[in-house]
């Protein structure tokens, strides 16, 4: 049986991801694969925990980043390659590429350093694709207090933290075009939607 495919949704808080979670979903299930809708840090009873203390205690950053790879190592393990294996679709909001955005660009965290973290726990698992919503974060920030919601510990940060996350999220494309599809979430949603499309489309005719 062929693998699934592994996609992931990134970007800044704000950038609207999850406007756009349900409409990949269906576009995926239009295309008769069998799909587990998951995210980080979470996907799973520990790594719901593990967000949990993340996202709403003080911590050193380099705890942080632990906390993001141990939900993520289970994630794996539980959900994420058992699902690609069984031919199963997997579509996650946020993956690796949200440590090197917020743990490297935001805290300064090196990239060397979230490598050595990423080989010793993922291995050689990576995305198939990996649509990124770019916004500016000013931007990013007036849509998120529309939103009304209490602010987590990233949501709290000023605006040089998200710029130096969007940053990280932009080299990373540059270095991986093949992987990290670009969008402009400054577009209206029903111009992404095109491109989305357009992606899940050729993604769906590429074997692995
Ligand atoms: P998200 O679920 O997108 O936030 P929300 O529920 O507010 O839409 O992500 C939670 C936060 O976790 C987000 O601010 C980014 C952060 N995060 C990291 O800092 N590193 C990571 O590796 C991941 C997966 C998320």
């Amino acid at each position: 049986m062929a693998r699934g495919k592994f996609i992931t949704l990134e970007g800044i808080d704000g950038a609207g991801k999850s406007t756009h979670i349900a409409f990949i979903a269906d576009l995926v299930r239009g295309l008769n694969h069998e799909l587990v809708v998951t995210r980080e840090p979470g996907g799973t009873p520990l790594g719901e925990k593990l967000r949990a203390l993340v996202l709403n205690e003080n911590m050193h950053a380099d705890t942080e980043t632990l906390l993001m790879f141990a939900a993520r190592r289970e994630h794996v393990e539980q959900v994420i390659r058992p699902a690609l294996l069984e031919g199963q679709w997997v579509i996650s909001d946020r993956f690796t590429d949200a440590s090197y955005a917020y743990q490297g660009g935001g805290r300064g965290m090196a990239d060397s350093r979230l490598r050595q973290i990423e080989q010793w726990t993922l291995g050689d698992l990576e995305p198939d694709l990996t649509l990124l919503f770019d916004l500016d974060p000013v931007i990013a920030k007036s849509r998120q207090a529309n939103a009304g919601l209490a602010p987590d510990r990233f949501e709290q940060e000023q605006q040089v933290f998200f710029r130096n996350a969007r940053e990280k999220y932009l080299q990373r494309a540059a270095t991986f075009p093949q992987r990290i599809k670009v969008l402009d979430a400054a577009l209206s949603v029903v111009e992404i939607r095109v491109q989305i499309k357009a992606l899940i489309s050729s993604l769906d005719i590429t074997r692995a």
